[in-house]
Order: structure tokens, then sequence, then C-alpha cells
């Protein structure tokens, strides 16, 4: 959804196709319509249809991504997360709905007027708890983490 001259209007593939391996924007369009939408949670579809009337909402996470994380979290069961990069908050929540109730996420961005839009949806789903959202540039405070850390492995 994206707001054009004061109406809702579904966001097209040809609009967040950067984003898409796909290159048909028809067959996008079915995925989403048929396989992506009816799987949303409540509050992603409300989440999703409140950024489409920001003016960036072009830097969201699509919702087939947002599915496509929400799944990898469970696999991996994952509990302890970061997100650098919230916006609105859509992956933020597709993460929050995957972990579990004892989860957490370090959620950083430097602008928290934005993740505040999100915010009382995602108080609504009941997952807010699990985050803990530090504003500013993530680097100096992965800096601060890493102070007491005496071994990274990173598996590319
Ligand atoms: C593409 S958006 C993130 C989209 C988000 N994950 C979602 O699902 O909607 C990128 C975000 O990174 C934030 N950002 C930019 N530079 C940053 C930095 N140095 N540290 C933390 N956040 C930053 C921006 O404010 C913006 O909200």
């Amino acid at each position: 959804m994206a707001e054009k001259n004061g109406e809702v209007q579904e966001i097209k593939h040809q609009e967040v196709g950067h984003k898409s391996l796909l290159q048909s924007d028809a067959l996008y369009q079915y995925i989403l319509e048929t396989s992506v939408y009816p799987r949303e949670p409540e509050s992603m579809k409300e989440l999703r249809e409140v950024t489409a009337k920001h003016p960036w909402n072009l830097m969201t996470t699509s919702a087939d991504e947002g599915q496509f994380l929400n799944m990898l979290l469970k696999l991996i069961n994952a509990k302890n997360t970061m997100e650098i990069g919230v916006y609105t908050g859509y992956s933020l929540l597709a993460t929050a709905l995957a972990i579990p109730e004892d989860g957490k996420i370090l959620a950083m961005d430097i602008n928290r007027e934005n993740y505040e839009i999100g915010l009382p949806i995602i108080e609504k789903a009941g997952v807010s708890h699990k985050i803990d959202f530090r504003e500013g540039p993530a680097l100096p405070l992965l800096d601060q983490l890493l102070e007491d850390v005496s071994f990274i492995f990173i598996q590319p």
C-alpha cells in the first residue's frame, strides 16, 4: 500500500522491484496476493499499511522478506538478536513475533521518530517487551558492546 493523491494504493512490484530477485512484476504481485498477504499476521498488515503512508516507505522491508525473516529465525531457534536500521519496525515486528517470550532484540536506529510510528502496533501485538531500542548510530554502540569480547567468529 502507498498513498498517492490522498488515496491508499497497493505498492506494485515495479516500485519495490529493486528488493526482489523476480524479473516479472505480474508474478511478484501474484505471489504477494495469493501466498504472502493471506499469511501475514494482522499486526504486520497494520504496520505495513501505516508505513505505506510515510514519505520514505520504500525503505521498508517487503512483506515476503518479513515472512522469510520470521521463518529463518524460527528455523535457527533465534533468541537474542540485533537489528541495525529499524525505520517504522516492519522487520523488527517480524523478528519479535518469531523469537520466544524471553527473547531480546537490540534494535538501533539514528531516527526514533520513525520507530515511534510503528511502536503502538508493536505494543498492541504484545511483543514490545522483547525490544531494547537505542537511538543513535550503530557503530559506536557496537564498538561499546565489543569492549568486553575477546573472540568473535564470523562464518560468511
Ligand atoms: C532501509 S531502512 C530499515 C528498514 C527496516 N529494517 C524495516 O523493516 O522497515 C534503514 C534504516 O537505517 C537507519 N540508519 C541509517 N544509518 C544508520 C546508522 N549509522 N546506525 C543505525 N541506523 C541507521 C535509517 O534511519 C533507516 O531507518
